[in-house]
């Protein structure tokens, strides 16, 4: 059995700092010890990996990514291969990726469809939530069969009418159900029959710039669908996790109901909180790199997200990535906003723009890794096989340099897009080394990993209940 030992870093992991060695036996973590102690020196080992000066963290766990989905008559740029490699550059061991029931199909064929994509072609571990395009009677039974197997989570959408949309009885129906098989709902919380009526009238108008994708997408009704996903769920006593948070007011929901005891738990994404609709109004076309939904928020929210990470009102930072390319994609909407193909780039930046957020105040260093390692790992029922440092823990460590400074381009990036949402963002800190189950993906900045080292993990139920 191979063993590793990283020695002299400081160990951070949601609920401690210490400065420790890791020894690592056969992809696991097998012990910690105080740095120069008879115990840590102690250890022999076929590797040891000099850690010093540096923070040795848990693998990320990105709780929300789209590789190849398809969208708006086009796919996601990123294919399990090249998104699951961006994701290790960027300390990222873990994706839940979503796969797609299509209307009138069974779960259980998306899924065989979101398996065939990814078997063999990850660099890094990989899950899978389901998406409930079409709720009846036979997928409410599939549901049992998919917790059963791991697949413990479903994303159900308020937004897109004619095409994931599902109306309020199906929802609750799918809420009852997931009561009942411990299922997790997650909830794309917009209101779309109204933000249709709204696109629709803006464009007769003549508002057609990327600006106005952000204007129809209004607070209030992510505000309004979150209170409704909450009361919906609360009727069906089942949980509810509110993905993609942006807006204050719906922070405030979440806040609300958790206050009250209710099993509600929320995610916000690093573009709400770095972008703004700023970014949705550069001129030309170039707006339409940031449409995404929900959308971009002006600034005051990013105040309100942050509080909302600190006090526990968010749980979570995944990052939707779903990478559509400027050109030939993103392009599909110049002169009506509402064909640009919704969905944004982020997949290698999450712990280093996080990590800016400890560097700039906003977030404890355990927070850091709490909200983008652990919580993430609980919430989908992973924890601890993932998201922590710990004795029979899988050794997906990262050595990270938290003084490294580096600028953020496309010129450098490793997903598969031509732009990036972050271009000539300066960031302090960066990772050196990525280790998924004990193997190199990434050593001292360079690739080492290899498609299909990545191994496929049926999951737990969410470990918050
Ligand atoms: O704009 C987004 N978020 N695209 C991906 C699909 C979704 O709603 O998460
Ligand atoms: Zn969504
Ligand atoms: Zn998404």
């Amino acid at each position: 059995m191979s063993r590793t030992v990283i020695h002299g870093g400081l160990v951070v992991t949601a609920s401690d700092e210490i400065h420790a060695d890791v020894l690592i036996e056969g992809g696991r973590i097998a012990a910690l010890a105080a740095h120069g102690t008879d115990a840590a020196t102690s250890w022999s080992a076929d590797r040891r990996i000099d850690a010093t000066g540096t923070y040795v963290l848990p693998g990320g766990v990105d709780a929300h990514t789209h590789m190849e989905m398809p969208f708006g008559g086009t796919y996601a740029a990123d294919t399990f291969e090249t998104g699951t490699r961006a994701a290790a550059w960027g300390g990222t061991t873990t994706i839940v990726d979503f796969a797609i029931q299509t209307m009138g199909r069974s779960l259980r064929e998306g899924l065989d469809t979101w398996h065939a994509k990814a078997d063999g072609r990850c660099a890094v571990d990989y899950g899978f939530h389901m998406i409930l395009s079409d709720v009846n009677e036979s997928s409410l039974k599939e549901m049992d069969r998919l917790v059963a197997e791991g697949v413990t989570s479903f994303k159900l959408f308020m937004a897109y009418p004619g095409v994931f949309y599902s109306d309020d009885g199906r929802i609750l129906r799918a809420m009852q159900r997931a009561s009942g098989n411990g299922g997790l709902v997650m909830m794309h919380a917009e209101n779309g029959i109204a933000i249709d009526v709204l696109v629709e009238q803006a464009l007769a108008e003549g508002r057609t710039d990327p600006r106005y994708h952000g204007d129809v997408r209004k607070v209030a009704l992510e505000a309004e669908a979150t209170h409704r996903a909450v009361q919906l769920a609360r009727v069906a006593g089942a949980p509810l996790y509110v993905v993609h948070v942006s807006a204050d007011e719906a922070v405030d929901e979440i806040a609300a109901a958790r206050h009250k005891g209710l099993p509600v738990f929320g995610e916000t994404c690093p573009q709400y909180l770095f972008l703004s609709t700023d970014n949705l109004a550069e001129p030309g076309f170039e707006g339409a790199k940031y449409v995404c939904s929900t959308p971009l928020r002006p600034r005051e929210h990013q105040e309100v997200l942050w509080r909302g990470l600190r006090n526990n009102e968010l749980q979570v930072v995944s990052t939707d990535h779903c990478p559509f390319c400027f050109s030939g994609q993103k392009e599909m909407g110049r002169g009506d906003f509402s064909k640009i193909p919704n969905g944004m780039p982020g997949v290698e930046h999450r712990m280093d723009l996080l990590h800016q957020a400890v560097v700039d105040g906003h977030l404890s260093r355990r927070r850091w890794v709490e909200i983008a390692c652990a919580s993430p790992a609980r919430m989908f029922g992973l924890y601890p096989k993932k998201g922590t440092i710990a004795p029979g823990a899988d050794a997906d460590v990262v050595i990270y340099d938290p003084g490294a400074e580096q600028t953020i381009s496309a010129e450098t990036h490793h997903m598969a897009v031509d732009y990036s949402a972050y271009e000539g963002r300066r960031v302090t800190g960066q990772v050196r080394t990525v280790l998924s189950r004990g193997v190199p993906v990434i050593e001292d900045r360079a690739y080492v990993g290899h498609a299909g080292h990545g191994t496929y993990l049926p999951r737990g139920t969410c470990q918050y209940l």
